[in-house]
């Protein structure tokens, strides 16, 4: 029996045979062009992730009814038959893999806004806000009537591209979500007030539908719990599911929270592996059709086990499938060290809430496969790249130059690869880094990179070696601020390191970037009292804000104080003298304090090699201090730089 049997068993769906029951979930990353339609950069997004070995993907909510129910900028629109050919292009690349290939339908009702759409946002009822805080508008019977029909067109333009089913996107908050709920349609028409009336728009559609294309598969993104007051609850959300499989639904794919519901939908990192599977164990009982499972879920053991367990027949996955493509056919060859564990830093939701295409902190091919091809021709002549820093940014470069066929040496002068990864990954609920340092560990021994520990790379060595590239990829130290009694101060690495445990003590952090906050939240466990102390007027502004929410969510509980505003004139053996901003001084009284104040680049080889050969590069914290998944991003995209130097120098060779 392979890996996995569970979840590497078929399944049918209305006309359709899964090959298993791993989902691609719809994941709305904006790869599209400003008109809405599917480009090369979407197809490979998608095809990366067919080859990878899901049974179905559900392409991301792409936008019925422009622009009024749009959601942000690189959305793909199925509004009109324009959108048919690139469509067409992307359901055939899908299904060329033996993968299934759904679309999502969708309206964003009121969470949108008229900066993006250029018009009033519309709801069932004049209820809540946007998330600009505008008050929505509310449509008119013969609008729903007309959305109605532009759903049902929507999944018609799908089928004409070939794909095999349409999800309705009722689910997050978004408008059949809002039609759903008891809290925010309270219409007196037949659209309206009553379950029945609420659900009538979801149902209207799926008549339409069937009516046109019978065997064109019908899925429902159902929120099981809306996770806010007076919302949808399991209870109601059961009886939609039965009533929508007596309609015609050919899948229930189970989700929850909106856009007010805080941390639920796209959690942030402290919530348990699969902890909403309970949700759709609800409805799998009480329906026929195949219901979908997932959030949260990264662990193919843990996958297999809710199938075997039969709480659910598929497992959606999200974040999992950007950070690694290739998941489930590396966990069905029983490969799962292999597997590029996504960290749940969530730096990609992140920018899609900022209006920008979606990427990984962890895969710096993910939403770049056009530029960074996964197979490239090894390059013919292998030159010699020596790699200083075996931090993320070091060992990525080594990794990407080591499969272009370049020999590549990374120097490190401590005794094991990694950086500052095994500092990030201590804080609660960062576990996950480790997950990713080990995944890193494991690609190196897997290579050919040649690996020197314990060896600090000095200017002769260059002058000896003689590389045909030189990478700095040397990181940072902390920044030590120049103030009077900082030598009474503990720095993180102090703290993360476990080189000096903090118990039951009075703490002051001194800076409340997210690196202060988290310490905080590492030291709330051995029973420390602790104040941070900020100078601008935001702790953590740093970070992502779900993420961000849950720490200071953490900290609050844990009684930590936050002080912004606050300028640190000096420190003294019984604690901190500050000012704030209305020129008040005090001292914050402390028997440890930890600075946190950011960290400053490594990089003075870099001018003396640069004066012995021409390709030295410096990258990653060692060029300028952002954070890991700028450092993975630049030593992949130098990796290449090198590549087509290298390319360009041979065809200079051959032109001669
Ligand atoms: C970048 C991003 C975009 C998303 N876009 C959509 C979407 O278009 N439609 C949808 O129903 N859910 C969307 N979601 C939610 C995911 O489908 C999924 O429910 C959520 O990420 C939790 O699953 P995970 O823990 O496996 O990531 C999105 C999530 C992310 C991270
Ligand atoms: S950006 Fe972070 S949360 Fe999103 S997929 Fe990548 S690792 Fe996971």
């Amino acid at each position: 029996m392979g890996n996995y049997p569970h979840l590497f068993s078929k399944l049918q769906i209305g006309d359709i045979t899964l090959k298993n029951r791993v989902v691609m979930g719809p994941m709305l990353v904006g790869y599209a062009d400003q008109t809405g339609r599917v480009n090369e950069n979407v197809i490979k997004y998608y095809e990366a992730r067919a080859k990878g070995g899901a049974g179905l993907i559900i392409v991301e909510a792409c936008c019925v009814d422009v622009p009024t129910g749009k959601e942000g900028a690189g959305q793909i629109h199925i509004d009109n038959a324009d959108c048919i050919p690139g469509l067409t292009s992307l359901a055939r690349t899908i299904k060329k893999y033996d993968c299934k290939a759904f679309v999502q339908l969708f309206h964003a009702g009121r969470q949108t806004s008229s900066q993006i759409t250029g018009v009033p946002p519309v709801a069932p009822t004049r209820k809540g806000l946007t998330p600009s805080r505008e008050v929505p508008r509310e449509l008119s019977y013969s609008e729903i009537k007309n959305l109605i029909n532009q759903f049902i067109k929507a999944a018609d333009y799908a089928y004409q591209a070939g794909f095999d089913g349409v999800e309705l996107h009722a689910a997050h908050g978004y408008l059949l979500n809002e039609f759903l709920s008891p809290k925010m349609n309270t219409r007196q028409d037949e659209y309206g007030g009553s379950l029945q009336n609420r659900m009538r728009i979801l149902l209207e559609i799926i008549a339409g539908i069937k009516l046109q294309h019978p065997s064109l598969a019908i899925s429902v993104r159902l929120n099981i719990d809306d996770f806010i007051p007076g919302g949808l609850q399991p209870e109601q959300s059961v009886l939609i599911a039965q009533e929508l499989e007596k309609h015609g639904a050919n899948l229930i794919n189970c989700s929850c929270g909106t856009y007010e519901s805080g941390l639920t939908s796209i959690e942030p990192a402290s919530y348990p592996e699969g902890w909403r599977v309970y949700l759709a164990e609800k409805v799998k009982q009480r329906v026929q059709i195949p219901v979908v499972t997932g959030g949260m879920i990264y662990n193919p053991d843990f996958a297999d086990k809710v199938i075997a367990e039969g709480r659910a027949d598929l497992i959606f996955l999200g974040r999992s499938l950007l950070a690694d493509p290739k998941w489930p056919i590396k966990a069905q060859r029983g490969k799962c060290e292999d597997i590029r564990p996504c960290i749940r830093c969530n730096g990609c939701i992140n920018l899609h809430f900022a209006g920008m295409p979606v990427s990984c902190t962890v895969n710096p091919s993910t939403g770049r496969e056009t530029q960074y091809r996964t197979r490239l021709a090894r390059i013919p002549v292998a030159s010699k790249v020596d790699i200083i820093g075996a931090g993320p940014a070091g060992i990525q470069a080594a990794l990407t130059l080591d499969a272009m066929g370049f020999d590549v040496n990374l120097f490190e002068k401590d005794s094991h690869p990694g950086g500052l990864l095994k500092y990030a990954a201590k804080p609660p609920h960062k576990e996950r880094i480790n997950d990713y340092h080990r995944f890193l560990v494991n690609c190196l021994k897997r290579s050919g990179v040649k690996q020197i520990y314990n060896y600090p790379y000095q200017l002769t060595d260059l002058q000896s070696r003689r590389p045909d590239h030189l990478i700095i990829a040397t990181g940072s130290r902390p920044h030590i601020p120049d103030l009077p009694g900082i030598e009474h101060c503990l720095n993180l690495e102090d703290i993360l390191g476990e080189r000096i445990s903090v118990n039951g003590s009075e703490v002051v952090i001194i800076g409340g970037g997210s690196n202060g906050c988290e310490v905080a939240d590492f030291l709330l466990q051995f029973n420390n009292r602790i104040t941070i102390l900020e100078e601008r007027t935001r702790v953590a502004a740093d970070m992502e804000r779900k993420n961000r929410r849950d720490l200071l969510n953490r900290l609050e509980a844990g009684g930590v104080t936050l002080l912004v505003k606050h300028k640190v004139l000096e420190i003294t053996e019984n604690g901190v003298i500050t000012v704030d901003s209305a020129q008040n001084r005090k001292t914050i009284p402390a028997q440890q304090v930890i600075l946190a104040t950011g960290y400053k680049p490594i990089n003075h080889l870099y001018h003396q090699a640069r004066r012995l050969m021409p390709s030295v590069h410096v990258i990653g914290d060692a060029l300028r201090v952002r954070g890991f998944k700028s450092a993975i991003l630049e030593g992949h995209m130098t990796a290449y730089m090198i590549y087509r130097e290298q390319l360009k120098q041979k065809q200079r060779g051959q032109g001669s």
